[in-house]
Protein backbone atom coordinates (compact mmCIF):
# COMPACT_ATOMS: atom_id res chain seq x y z
CA UNK A 1 0.00 0.00 0.00
CA UNK A 2 1.33 3.68 -0.88
CA UNK A 3 1.09 6.61 1.49
CA UNK A 4 -2.01 7.91 2.54
CA UNK A 5 -2.53 11.59 2.24
CA UNK A 6 -3.66 13.73 4.89
CA UNK A 7 -4.91 17.16 5.47
CA UNK A 8 -1.64 17.54 5.94
CA UNK A 9 -1.10 17.56 2.27
CA UNK A 10 -3.76 19.53 1.70
CA UNK A 11 -4.15 23.84 1.21
CA UNK A 12 -8.19 23.58 1.21
CA UNK A 13 -8.52 27.45 1.20
CA UNK A 14 -10.87 28.26 -1.49
CA UNK A 15 -11.19 25.06 -2.60
CA UNK A 16 -14.73 22.88 -2.56
CA UNK A 17 -13.72 19.81 -0.56
CA UNK A 18 -16.02 16.75 -0.91
CA UNK A 19 -16.16 14.82 2.66
CA UNK A 20 -17.45 11.50 2.72
CA UNK A 21 -18.69 10.95 6.48
CA UNK A 22 -20.59 8.08 7.47
CA UNK A 23 -23.71 9.58 9.37
CA UNK A 24 -25.30 5.87 9.47
CA UNK A 25 -25.70 6.86 13.42
CA UNK A 26 -27.68 4.78 15.31
CA UNK A 27 -31.59 6.09 15.67
CA UNK A 28 -34.28 5.03 17.63
CA UNK A 29 -38.25 6.35 18.11
CA UNK A 30 -36.54 9.12 15.18
CA UNK A 31 -34.50 10.21 18.14
CA UNK A 32 -29.93 9.56 17.93
CA UNK A 33 -29.40 7.27 20.39
CA UNK A 34 -25.55 7.82 19.86
CA UNK A 35 -23.98 10.69 18.70
CA UNK A 36 -19.98 9.05 18.40
CA UNK A 37 -19.73 8.93 14.79
CA UNK A 38 -21.14 12.97 14.71
CA UNK A 39 -18.92 14.20 17.32
CA UNK A 40 -15.94 12.26 16.02
CA UNK A 41 -16.02 13.96 12.58
CA UNK A 42 -16.16 17.31 13.63
CA UNK A 43 -12.65 17.88 14.00
CA UNK A 44 -12.50 17.20 10.27
CA UNK A 45 -15.12 19.63 9.29
CA UNK A 46 -13.90 22.16 11.55
CA UNK A 47 -10.45 22.01 10.30
CA UNK A 48 -11.64 22.21 6.51
CA UNK A 49 -13.83 25.00 7.26
CA UNK A 50 -11.40 27.06 9.49
CA UNK A 51 -9.12 26.99 6.79
CA UNK A 52 -11.02 28.84 3.99
CA UNK A 53 -12.66 25.22 2.14
CA UNK A 54 -16.19 25.03 1.22
CA UNK A 55 -17.25 21.75 3.04
CA UNK A 56 -19.79 19.53 1.12
CA UNK A 57 -20.31 16.48 3.27
CA UNK A 58 -21.76 13.49 1.44
CA UNK A 59 -22.88 10.02 4.03
CA UNK A 60 -25.23 7.31 3.37
CA UNK A 61 -27.39 6.12 6.04
CA UNK A 62 -29.05 2.71 7.02
CA UNK A 63 -30.09 0.93 3.76
CA UNK A 64 -33.05 2.47 1.49
CA UNK A 65 -31.70 0.07 -1.20
CA UNK A 66 -31.57 3.08 -4.19
CA UNK A 67 -35.00 4.92 -3.48
CA UNK A 68 -35.95 7.89 -1.43
CA UNK A 69 -37.11 6.34 2.18
CA UNK A 70 -38.00 9.83 3.78
CA UNK A 71 -37.78 8.56 7.36
CA UNK A 72 -33.93 7.87 6.36
CA UNK A 73 -33.05 11.13 5.06
CA UNK A 74 -30.29 12.99 6.65
CA UNK A 75 -32.13 16.19 6.74
CA UNK A 76 -32.00 15.87 10.87
CA UNK A 77 -28.34 14.73 11.42
CA UNK A 78 -28.09 18.35 9.67
CA UNK A 79 -29.07 20.00 12.61
CA UNK A 80 -27.49 18.25 14.47
CA UNK A 81 -24.06 18.35 13.07
CA UNK A 82 -25.04 22.84 13.41
CA UNK A 83 -25.96 22.54 17.12
CA UNK A 84 -22.39 20.67 17.99
CA UNK A 85 -20.45 22.35 15.16
CA UNK A 86 -21.51 25.96 16.40
CA UNK A 87 -21.83 26.96 12.46
CA UNK A 88 -24.53 26.75 10.19
CA UNK A 89 -25.25 23.57 8.55
CA UNK A 90 -27.09 23.64 5.06
CA UNK A 91 -28.80 20.89 3.64
CA UNK A 92 -30.31 19.89 0.26
CA UNK A 93 -32.77 17.09 0.34
CA UNK A 94 -30.64 15.28 -3.11
CA UNK A 95 -27.27 14.34 -3.54
CA UNK A 96 -26.82 15.40 -7.05
CA UNK A 97 -28.76 17.26 -9.68
CA UNK A 98 -29.32 21.21 -10.44
CA UNK A 99 -30.60 21.56 -7.04
CA UNK A 100 -27.44 20.18 -5.58
CA UNK A 101 -25.48 21.80 -7.93
CA UNK A 102 -26.63 25.95 -7.27
CA UNK A 103 -26.51 25.30 -3.32
CA UNK A 104 -22.68 24.41 -3.92
CA UNK A 105 -22.39 27.20 -6.81
CA UNK A 106 -23.80 29.17 -3.74
CA UNK A 107 -21.51 28.03 -1.30
CA UNK A 108 -18.88 30.40 0.68
CA UNK A 109 -15.62 29.70 1.77
CA UNK A 110 -15.20 28.00 5.24
CA UNK A 111 -19.70 27.11 4.87
CA UNK A 112 -20.53 23.68 4.85
CA UNK A 113 -23.47 22.18 3.20
CA UNK A 114 -24.54 18.61 4.07
CA UNK A 115 -26.19 16.76 0.98
CA UNK A 116 -29.08 13.74 0.83
CA UNK A 117 -28.11 10.12 1.49
CA UNK A 118 -26.33 8.78 -1.07
CA UNK A 119 -28.03 5.44 -1.11
CA UNK A 120 -31.26 7.22 -2.59
CA UNK A 121 -29.39 6.22 -5.59
CA UNK A 122 -29.02 2.92 -6.82
CA UNK A 123 -25.70 4.10 -8.23
CA UNK A 124 -24.06 4.31 -4.57
CA UNK A 125 -24.03 0.92 -4.11
CA UNK A 126 -23.52 -0.10 -7.58
CA UNK A 127 -20.37 2.00 -7.73
CA UNK A 128 -21.78 3.21 -10.79
CA UNK A 129 -19.16 5.70 -12.67
CA UNK A 130 -21.67 7.97 -13.86
CA UNK A 131 -23.25 8.49 -10.33
CA UNK A 132 -19.29 8.64 -9.36
CA UNK A 133 -18.42 11.28 -11.82
CA UNK A 134 -21.95 13.62 -10.90
CA UNK A 135 -20.68 13.30 -7.24
CA UNK A 136 -17.37 14.29 -8.46
CA UNK A 137 -17.99 17.08 -10.63
CA UNK A 138 -19.53 18.68 -7.03
CA UNK A 139 -15.48 19.20 -5.26
CA UNK A 140 -12.38 20.23 -6.81
CA UNK A 141 -11.20 17.80 -4.04
CA UNK A 142 -11.77 14.33 -1.95
CA UNK A 143 -11.63 13.85 1.75
CA UNK A 144 -12.60 10.21 3.20
CA UNK A 145 -13.45 10.39 6.60
CA UNK A 146 -15.62 7.57 7.41
CA UNK A 147 -12.81 4.70 7.75
CA UNK A 148 -16.78 2.89 8.83
CA UNK A 149 -17.94 2.58 5.10
CA UNK A 150 -14.08 1.97 3.65
CA UNK A 151 -15.11 -1.86 3.16
CA UNK A 152 -17.72 -0.85 1.00
CA UNK A 153 -16.50 0.13 -2.57
CA UNK A 154 -19.46 1.99 -3.68
CA UNK A 155 -19.60 5.61 -5.32
CA UNK A 156 -19.10 8.24 -2.60
CA UNK A 157 -16.20 5.73 -1.11
CA UNK A 158 -14.56 5.01 -4.00
CA UNK A 159 -16.14 6.04 -6.94
CA UNK A 160 -15.41 9.74 -6.48
CA UNK A 161 -11.91 9.27 -5.67
CA UNK A 162 -11.04 7.92 -8.78
CA UNK A 163 -11.49 11.39 -10.25
CA UNK A 164 -10.40 13.99 -7.82
CA UNK A 165 -6.97 14.80 -5.59
CA UNK A 166 -8.02 12.55 -2.02
CA UNK A 167 -7.03 12.32 1.02
CA UNK A 168 -7.67 11.02 4.68
CA UNK A 169 -9.45 12.92 6.93
CA UNK A 170 -8.59 13.23 10.78
CA UNK A 171 -10.87 10.28 12.02
CA UNK A 172 -9.76 8.21 8.85
CA UNK A 173 -6.11 8.73 10.25
CA UNK A 174 -7.13 8.02 13.23
CA UNK A 175 -8.48 5.13 13.08
CA UNK A 176 -5.59 3.98 10.74
CA UNK A 177 -3.10 4.79 13.29
CA UNK A 178 -4.64 2.92 16.00
CA UNK A 179 -5.55 -0.25 13.42
CA UNK A 180 -1.40 -0.27 12.83
CA UNK A 181 -0.92 0.63 16.76
CA UNK A 182 -2.84 -2.90 17.17
CA UNK A 183 -1.57 -5.32 14.22
CA UNK A 184 1.71 -4.02 12.04
CA UNK A 185 3.97 -2.38 14.81
CA UNK A 186 2.36 -3.55 18.12
CA UNK A 187 4.50 -3.67 21.24
CA UNK A 188 4.47 -7.16 22.51
CA UNK A 189 3.46 -9.41 23.79
CA UNK A 190 0.23 -8.51 21.78
CA UNK A 191 -2.99 -10.46 22.68
CA UNK A 192 -6.67 -10.20 21.23
CA UNK A 193 -9.60 -11.14 22.87
CA UNK A 194 -12.77 -12.09 20.25
CA UNK A 195 -15.91 -13.07 21.69
CA UNK A 196 -19.16 -13.54 20.19
CA UNK A 197 -21.74 -16.04 18.75
CA UNK A 198 -20.48 -17.05 15.78
CA UNK A 199 -16.87 -19.41 14.74
CA UNK A 200 -18.45 -18.75 11.24
CA UNK A 201 -18.59 -14.94 11.02
CA UNK A 202 -15.15 -14.61 12.16
CA UNK A 203 -12.90 -17.57 10.62
CA UNK A 204 -10.86 -15.06 8.79
CA UNK A 205 -10.75 -12.90 11.42
CA UNK A 206 -9.20 -15.40 14.13
CA UNK A 207 -6.89 -16.98 11.26
CA UNK A 208 -5.20 -13.45 10.47
CA UNK A 209 -4.84 -12.93 14.18
CA UNK A 210 -3.65 -16.23 15.14
CA UNK A 211 -0.19 -15.27 12.60
CA UNK A 212 0.54 -11.86 14.35
CA UNK A 213 -1.15 -11.89 18.00
CA UNK A 214 0.99 -13.67 21.04
CA UNK A 215 -2.21 -14.94 23.17
CA UNK A 216 -5.83 -15.21 21.75
CA UNK A 217 -8.63 -14.99 24.36
CA UNK A 218 -12.14 -16.71 23.12
CA UNK A 219 -15.06 -16.09 24.61
CA UNK A 220 -18.82 -15.89 24.51
CA UNK A 221 -20.60 -19.27 22.63
CA UNK A 222 -17.83 -19.12 20.30
CA UNK A 223 -15.63 -20.78 22.81
CA UNK A 224 -18.46 -23.31 23.57
CA UNK A 225 -17.72 -24.81 20.00
CA UNK A 226 -14.14 -24.57 20.59
CA UNK A 227 -14.56 -26.53 23.50
CA UNK A 228 -17.12 -28.87 22.00
CA UNK A 229 -15.16 -29.60 19.29
CA UNK A 230 -12.13 -30.71 22.28
CA UNK A 231 -15.31 -33.73 23.29
CA UNK A 232 -15.65 -31.32 26.01
CA UNK A 233 -19.64 -31.54 27.27
CA UNK A 234 -21.40 -28.34 26.66
CA UNK A 235 -24.82 -29.55 27.65
CA UNK A 236 -27.62 -27.27 26.08
CA UNK A 237 -25.38 -24.09 25.38
CA UNK A 238 -25.33 -22.42 21.91
CA UNK A 239 -22.85 -23.76 19.69
CA UNK A 240 -22.18 -24.48 15.95
CA UNK A 241 -21.71 -28.18 15.87
CA UNK A 242 -20.64 -28.34 11.79
CA UNK A 243 -17.71 -26.08 12.88
CA UNK A 244 -15.59 -28.74 15.30
CA UNK A 245 -13.41 -29.56 12.33
CA UNK A 246 -12.37 -25.93 11.87
CA UNK A 247 -12.62 -25.11 15.25
CA UNK A 248 -9.45 -28.04 15.47
CA UNK A 249 -7.70 -26.64 12.94
CA UNK A 250 -7.65 -23.28 14.47
CA UNK A 251 -6.62 -24.66 17.13
CA UNK A 252 -3.46 -26.60 14.98
CA UNK A 253 -2.45 -23.50 13.49
CA UNK A 254 -2.20 -21.47 16.56
CA UNK A 255 0.07 -24.14 17.75
CA UNK A 256 2.40 -24.03 14.94
CA UNK A 257 2.10 -20.13 15.04
CA UNK A 258 3.37 -20.18 18.76
CA UNK A 259 -0.33 -18.29 19.92
CA UNK A 260 -1.67 -19.10 23.19
CA UNK A 261 -5.11 -20.17 23.27
CA UNK A 262 -7.36 -19.33 26.11
CA UNK A 263 -10.28 -20.92 26.49
CA UNK A 264 -12.94 -20.67 29.60
CA UNK A 265 -11.56 -22.92 32.68
CA UNK A 266 -14.95 -22.56 34.11
CA UNK A 267 -18.69 -21.11 33.27
CA UNK A 268 -21.81 -19.97 34.59
CA UNK A 269 -24.39 -22.01 33.69
CA UNK A 270 -28.11 -21.55 33.75
CA UNK A 271 -31.20 -23.53 32.47
CA UNK A 272 -32.52 -20.96 30.46
CA UNK A 273 -31.26 -17.11 28.85
CA UNK A 274 -33.63 -14.85 30.78
CA UNK A 275 -32.95 -12.11 33.06
CA UNK A 276 -32.33 -13.37 36.66
CA UNK A 277 -32.43 -16.56 35.61
CA UNK A 278 -31.44 -18.74 38.61
CA UNK A 279 -27.30 -19.34 37.62
CA UNK A 280 -24.61 -21.01 38.84
CA UNK A 281 -20.99 -22.00 38.21
CA UNK A 282 -18.45 -25.00 37.13
CA UNK A 283 -15.80 -26.52 35.43
CA UNK A 284 -16.17 -26.75 31.76
CA UNK A 285 -15.39 -30.55 32.62
CA UNK A 286 -18.70 -30.72 34.25
CA UNK A 287 -21.66 -28.84 32.53
CA UNK A 288 -24.49 -30.90 33.63
CA UNK A 289 -26.49 -32.01 29.91
CA UNK A 290 -29.53 -29.68 31.22
CA UNK A 291 -28.02 -26.34 31.71
CA UNK A 292 -26.55 -23.74 28.97
CA UNK A 293 -23.19 -21.57 29.34
CA UNK A 294 -24.30 -17.88 29.32
CA UNK A 295 -20.36 -16.36 30.43
CA UNK A 296 -17.52 -17.09 31.72
CA UNK A 297 -16.78 -17.77 35.08
CA UNK A 298 -14.37 -16.22 37.71
CA UNK A 299 -11.27 -18.58 37.63
CA UNK A 300 -11.74 -17.83 33.81
CA UNK A 301 -11.79 -13.78 34.94
CA UNK A 302 -9.12 -14.39 36.89
CA UNK A 303 -7.22 -16.49 34.27
CA UNK A 304 -7.66 -13.56 31.61
CA UNK A 305 -6.61 -10.77 33.88
CA UNK A 306 -3.20 -12.20 35.33
CA UNK A 307 -2.31 -12.62 31.48
CA UNK A 308 -3.34 -9.22 30.62
CA UNK A 309 -1.30 -7.89 33.05
CA UNK A 310 1.97 -9.67 30.99
CA UNK A 311 0.54 -7.91 27.49
CA UNK A 312 1.30 -4.45 26.04
CA UNK A 313 -1.02 -4.07 23.22
CA UNK A 314 -4.96 -5.72 23.19
CA UNK A 315 -7.21 -6.28 20.78
CA UNK A 316 -10.78 -6.03 21.83
CA UNK A 317 -13.44 -7.61 19.69
CA UNK A 318 -16.75 -8.87 20.82
CA UNK A 319 -18.34 -9.91 24.40
CA UNK A 320 -17.39 -12.51 26.80
CA UNK A 321 -21.05 -14.00 27.86
CA UNK A 322 -24.32 -12.75 26.94
CA UNK A 323 -23.46 -9.27 28.34
CA UNK A 324 -27.10 -8.04 27.54
CA UNK A 325 -28.69 -9.85 30.37
CA UNK A 326 -27.83 -10.06 33.83
CA UNK A 327 -25.96 -11.55 35.81
CA UNK A 328 -24.14 -12.85 32.62
CA UNK A 329 -22.51 -9.48 32.04
CA UNK A 330 -19.88 -10.38 34.84
CA UNK A 331 -16.98 -11.31 32.79
CA UNK A 332 -17.07 -9.08 29.93
CA UNK A 333 -17.10 -6.26 32.55
CA UNK A 334 -14.70 -7.42 35.17
CA UNK A 335 -12.11 -8.46 32.10
CA UNK A 336 -12.83 -4.64 30.33
CA UNK A 337 -12.21 -2.72 33.33
CA UNK A 338 -9.30 -4.51 34.13
CA UNK A 339 -8.02 -3.77 30.86
CA UNK A 340 -9.10 -0.07 31.34
CA UNK A 341 -7.25 0.03 34.80
CA UNK A 342 -4.38 -0.91 32.72
CA UNK A 343 -4.31 1.09 29.95
CA UNK A 344 -4.94 4.06 32.20
CA UNK A 345 -2.00 3.32 34.18
CA UNK A 346 -0.11 3.00 30.90
CA UNK A 347 0.98 -0.32 31.05
CA UNK A 348 -1.22 -1.66 27.82
CA UNK A 349 -2.46 -0.20 24.74
CA UNK A 350 -6.33 -1.49 24.26
CA UNK A 351 -7.94 -1.30 20.89
CA UNK A 352 -11.50 -2.13 20.47
CA UNK A 353 -14.18 -1.79 17.77
CA UNK A 354 -16.47 -3.78 15.83
CA UNK A 355 -20.12 -5.40 16.11
CA UNK A 356 -21.16 -5.18 19.76
CA UNK A 357 -18.00 -4.64 20.93
CA UNK A 358 -18.86 -0.69 21.90
CA UNK A 359 -21.88 -1.51 23.57
CA UNK A 360 -20.25 -4.03 25.95
CA UNK A 361 -17.45 -1.51 27.04
CA UNK A 362 -20.45 1.25 27.35
CA UNK A 363 -22.23 -1.20 29.52
CA UNK A 364 -18.88 -2.01 31.28
CA UNK A 365 -18.46 2.16 32.16
CA UNK A 366 -15.07 2.05 30.10
CA UNK A 367 -15.85 3.06 26.66
CA UNK A 368 -13.69 6.54 27.45
CA UNK A 369 -10.86 4.61 29.11
CA UNK A 370 -9.05 2.35 26.34
CA UNK A 371 -6.62 3.49 24.05
CA UNK A 372 -9.04 3.82 20.85
CA UNK A 373 -12.35 2.51 20.28
CA UNK A 374 -13.15 2.43 16.98
CA UNK A 375 -16.31 3.90 14.97
CA UNK A 376 -16.50 1.05 12.86
CA UNK A 377 -18.12 -2.28 13.08
CA UNK A 378 -17.72 -4.21 9.69
CA UNK A 379 -14.93 -2.45 8.63
CA UNK A 380 -12.89 -2.90 12.11
CA UNK A 381 -13.43 -6.58 11.55
CA UNK A 382 -12.15 -6.90 8.09
CA UNK A 383 -9.08 -4.79 8.54
CA UNK A 384 -8.56 -7.58 11.50
CA UNK A 385 -9.29 -10.17 8.70
CA UNK A 386 -6.03 -8.70 7.39
CA UNK A 387 -8.28 -7.56 3.86
CA UNK A 388 -7.65 -4.59 1.63
CA UNK A 389 -10.10 -1.81 2.03
CA UNK A 390 -11.35 -0.29 -1.45
CA UNK A 391 -11.96 2.91 0.35
CA UNK A 392 -8.64 3.06 1.99
CA UNK A 393 -6.88 1.93 -1.07
CA UNK A 394 -8.03 4.20 -3.27
CA UNK A 395 -6.49 6.64 -0.94
CA UNK A 396 -2.74 5.33 -1.22
CA UNK A 397 -0.63 7.67 -3.38
CA UNK A 398 -0.49 4.36 -5.53
CA UNK A 399 -4.03 5.22 -6.31
CA UNK A 400 -3.59 8.63 -7.23
CA UNK A 401 -3.85 8.51 -10.95
CA UNK A 402 -6.93 10.88 -11.39
CA UNK A 403 -9.34 10.20 -14.04
CA UNK A 404 -10.43 13.48 -15.56
CA UNK A 405 -13.97 14.31 -15.40
C1 LIG B 1 -21.85 0.62 9.20
O1 LIG B 1 -22.55 1.13 10.07
O2 LIG B 1 -21.45 -0.55 9.26
C2 LIG B 1 -21.42 1.47 8.06
O3 LIG B 1 -22.04 2.72 8.11
C3 LIG B 1 -21.69 0.80 6.74
O4 LIG B 1 -23.06 0.55 6.62
P1 LIG B 1 -23.57 -0.76 5.89
O5 LIG B 1 -23.18 -1.92 6.78
O6 LIG B 1 -25.06 -0.59 5.74
O7 LIG B 1 -22.85 -0.84 4.58
MG1 LIG C 1 -22.41 -2.54 8.71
Amino acid sequence: MGTLRTLNHLSPEGKRVLLRADLNVPVRDGQVTDTTRIDRLLPTIDELARKGARVIVLSHFDRPKGKVVPHMSLGPIAEIISARLKRDVHFVPNCIGPEVEQAVARLKDTEVLLLENTRFYEGEEANDPEFSAMLARLGDVFVNDAFSAAHRAHASTEGVARHLPSFAGRLMEAELSALSTALENPDRPVGALIGGAKISTKLDLIGNLLEKVDVLFIGGAMANTFLAAQGVAIGKSLQEADMHETARDILTKARENNCEVVLPVDVVIAEKFEKNAPSSVCKTSDIPGDKMVLDAGPETISLITAKLKDLKTLVWNGPLGAFEIAPFDKATVAVAQEAAALTKSGELKTIAGGGDTVSALRHAGVVHDMTYVSTAGGAFLEWLEGKLLPGITILTDAAQHVIPL
